[in-house]
């Protein structure tokens, strides 16, 4: 017998990171090759945007996807999150080039408070909730103060994108395949403070710090690429990232419904690896039962990853307080 379809709700359903990810769902990379889902389609209320929408269901139509069992199209957000288990929210302006993304908090921060209200009354008993519109952990936060049924550990923010960036660029400086790289991990913000904790990642089982044997590449070249990549794909495209991003959020919800996978996602912090309680900061986690993790906390830090962590925190503590009347 086939499986009930899981509902996913996107927003910014006719933006560039979309038109990589909806095909991506609907083709069963996110959940699977066996497991039908809706695809719930939602978009500002502007003609424009809805009359493209509208192109991109007929390109999923055509593709004839066997695991798509329909469609909504809706510039109602209440339509749109209804009985929802999956909400990605995608939805909000990018950076342009000398832009920092911390300065699109007042424009995109008041369209979190809106979702994560409605979220909260129409979506389903199971909803877990994904941000990747940016600045993406303080939206996440800001959503999640909007919800009173819905406990906090149900609305993470996507750093998938940092870890996979931090992945390749290990690969490339080990002239290793990609897959010899595992537990790279990424703290903190979807900035360019964040840590890409080298000391524990390994290539080909060693640890990294030796297989590179480069400690000032890792604290500096390294952590520096990785955490300005967002702003060199805007100053090389002209447009901020789009198709490594859906396939990061393609990575995030696959993960996430998969035990025992370990990975990198920001969530409520509850005051671990020095973080502030009440933000949302990526850090390891374990996949427990599909939707749900641990973060994994045995992680010693020196003394430079601990700056490195106070210095992604006071970013956080600081963004929090911009969006204090959001809260
Ligand atoms: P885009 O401008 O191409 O598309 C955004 C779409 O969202 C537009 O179609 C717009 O009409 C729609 N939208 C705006 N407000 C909405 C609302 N309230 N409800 C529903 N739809 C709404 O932008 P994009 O390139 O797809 O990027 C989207 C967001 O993702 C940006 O904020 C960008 O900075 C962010 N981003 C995050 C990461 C990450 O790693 N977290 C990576 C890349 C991009
Ligand atoms: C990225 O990291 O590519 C995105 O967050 C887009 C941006 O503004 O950097």
């Amino acid at each position: 017998m086939s499986k009930t379809p899981i509902r996913v709700a996107v927003t910014g359903a006719a933006g560039q990171i979309s038109y990589s990810l909806l095909f991506r769902i609907a083709s069963g990379a996110m959940f699977g090759p066996d497991q039908p889902v809706v695809l719930q389609l939602i978009e500002v209320p502007f003609e424009k945007a809805m009359k493209a929408l509208e192109g991109v269901a007929m390109e999923l139509d055509d593709c004839a996807f066997p695991l798509l069992k329909g469609m909504v199209l809706t510039d109602d957000p209440k339509v749109g999150f209804k009985d929802a288990n999956w909400s990605l929210l995608v939805g909000a302006k990018p950076r342009g080039p000398g832009m920092e993304r911390a300065d699109l908090l007042k424009d995109n921060g008041k369209i979190f408070t809106a979702q994560g209200k409605i979220i909260d009354e129409v979506a389903a008993d199971n909803a877990r909730v994904a941000v990747v519109g940016n600045p993406a952990n303080t939206n996440c936060m800001i959503a999640a103060s909007q919800a009173k049924r819905l406990t906090a550990d149900r609305f993470t923010a996507m750093v998938r994108l940092d870890q996979n960036r931090a992945q390749a660029q290990l690969a490339k400086k080990a002239g290793v395949d990609l897959t010899e790289v595992a537990n790279i991990f990424i703290y903190g913000n979807h900035s360019p403070t964040m840590f890409p904790a080298f000391k524990h990642a390994t290539i080909g089982g060693k640890p990294a710090v030796e297989v590179i044997g480069d400690k000032d590449w890792l604290r500096g070249p390294f952590c520096e690429t990785v955490g300005k990549r967002g702003a060199a794909i805007i100053a090389a495209r002209g447009l901020s990232s789009a198709a490594s991003a859906a396939n990061a959020l393609v990575d995030h919800v696959r993960d996430l419904m998969t035990p025992g996978k370990i990975h990198s996602v920001a969530v409520k912090s509850e005051g671990r690896y020095g973080f502030d309680a009440n933000v949302w900061a990526g850090m390891p986690v374990k996949t427990t039962t599909p939707g749900s993790y641990e973060v994994i906390e045995g992680y010693d830090m020196c003394d430079f990853a601990k700056s490195k962590l106070a210095a992604t925190n006071q970013e956080l503590v600081e963004e929090r307080a911009a969006v204090a009347d959001m809260l």
